[in-house]
């Protein structure tokens, strides 16, 4: 068996593991990623939209100073990777329309407004012509909507491309394999194990498996991260040039109690998502989670119809119990976890890199960030655990 050495080893290389290890490289650690395919995962299939205010929940106003920060993160994160790798990210700020169809939806974005307006946040309130003099695509049903300029995009397939690139750039070494196993050594995580048998030895590890990240073998039972994958099915359109501009931000909406979002990319791709499923591990693309969404797109969008679908794919969300992310120590000396970003990988990937690096370098997690430690979750106060037999 051989064996390789690194200050940080990185376990799962998607959007935030790559962030991480990035952030990590960038502070001087020698930084390794584990994964047989860096860039994939979730990813491949998230819509981008950077959506902190018109995804605001009730009760999750702690997680919204998160969403909040990371989004205010994005302009300088997004110009650094571009400028480092010169790739273009797709990312957009065009802004956010959430309509409604009928008296229900009216009155669910009346409580989402006011819950905004409670919560400091930038919103305007539209009626039904005025969404349609800004979105003419838009159904002539539509019954009011709200404004979000603040809400933005990005495309997730090339912020994966980019950050690969980025890691490659800054010294990370990829080992293009599964971890099968986390090793421990003396109450202490000192690697992995990968299906070969090769032995990744650091002295951080780092778990960022998005929904895998609750059934790594090695992780002590009552420190597995409690995570668990939602499926989302997720459609691709293409609008060709004499369309163009067929939407002129993100338009979403809640139909019948399901969420429904078109997000248009300047390249030409229209995306629409997203279902939400508790079914396990099941990636199939069915008939009725196709239907129910190009159902839905239809009521908000007739001219949708005429567009080619070029693309259907299922992805899995790593959902936490409070839908919130895990971030930093585990409670198992040398094992970080940052995992749990349920709907808001994408969004959260440039803070939770930041904070990744900030508690590899020392220990601690940033004052922003504390409220995720995953001792959130203990049934033992992790602080026993962490001391010495
Ligand atoms: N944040 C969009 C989704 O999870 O579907």
């Amino acid at each position: 068996m051989s064996s390789r050495t690194s200050d940080v080893l990185v376990i799962g290389g998607g959007i935030i593991g790559l962030a991480t290890a990035w952030r990590a490289a960038q502070r001087g650690l020698a930084t390794a990623v584990v994964d047989p395919e860096p860039g994939g995962g979730a990813a491949q299939v998230a819509a981008g939209m950077l959506a902190a205010v018109t995804e605001l929940h009730y009760g999750e106003e702690t997680l919204l100073a998160l969403n909040l920060e990371s989004a205010r993160r994005y302009p300088g994160f997004a110009a650094e990777l571009t400028e480092l790798t010169g790739r273009d990210l797709g990312y957009r700020r065009s802004g956010t329309l959430a309509v409604a169809l009928d008296a229900d939806d009216r009155a669910h974005l009346r409580e989402l407004h006011a819950l905004q307006q409670r919560s400091g946040l930038a919103a305007e309130w539209l009626s039904g012509r005025e969404c349609r003099r800004l979105e003419p695509m838009l159904a002539p049903g539509v019954r009011g909507g709200l404004r979000v300029d603040g809400d933005h995009q990005i495309d997730p397939r090339r912020l994966a491309a980019a950050l690969v690139a980025a890691c490659e750039r800054s010294g990370v070494v990829f080992h293009r394999a599964w971890a099968e196993r986390l090793d421990v050594a003396g109450d202490r995580a000192v690697g992995a194990t990968t299906a070969d048998g090769t032995g990744l030895r650091a002295e951080q590890v780092v778990l960022a498996a998005g929904s895998l990240s609750g059934r790594l073998v090695g992780v002590p039972d009552e420190l597995l991260p409690p995570v668990r994958p939602v499926k989302g099915q997720v459609l691709r359109l293409a609008v060709p040039p004499r369309y163009a501009p067929f939407l002129s931000r993100t338009v979403r909406a809640v139909v019948r109690g399901s969420q429904v979002y078109l997000v248009p990319r300047e390249n030409g791709e229209l995306v629409v998502g997203a279902t939400s499923e508790e079914l396990g591990w099941d990636t199939t693309v069915t008939a009725g989670g196709v239907y129910e969404l190009l159902r839905d797109a239809h009521e908000l969008v007739p001219g949708i119809t005429e567009l080619p679908l070029t693309e259907t794919r299922a992805g899995l969300r790593p959902g936490s119990p409070d839908n919130a992310p895990l971030l930093g120590p585990s409670g198992l000396p040398g094992l970080l976890l940052a995992t749990g970003h349920y709907r808001n990988g994408v969004l959260l990937t440039p803070v939770t890199g930041d904070v990744l690096a900030h508690a590899l370098v020392t220990g601690e997690l940033p004052e922003e960030a504390r409220p995720f430690t995953p001792r959130r979750f203990a049934a033992v106060p992790l602080e026993k655990l962490e001391q010495p037999a």
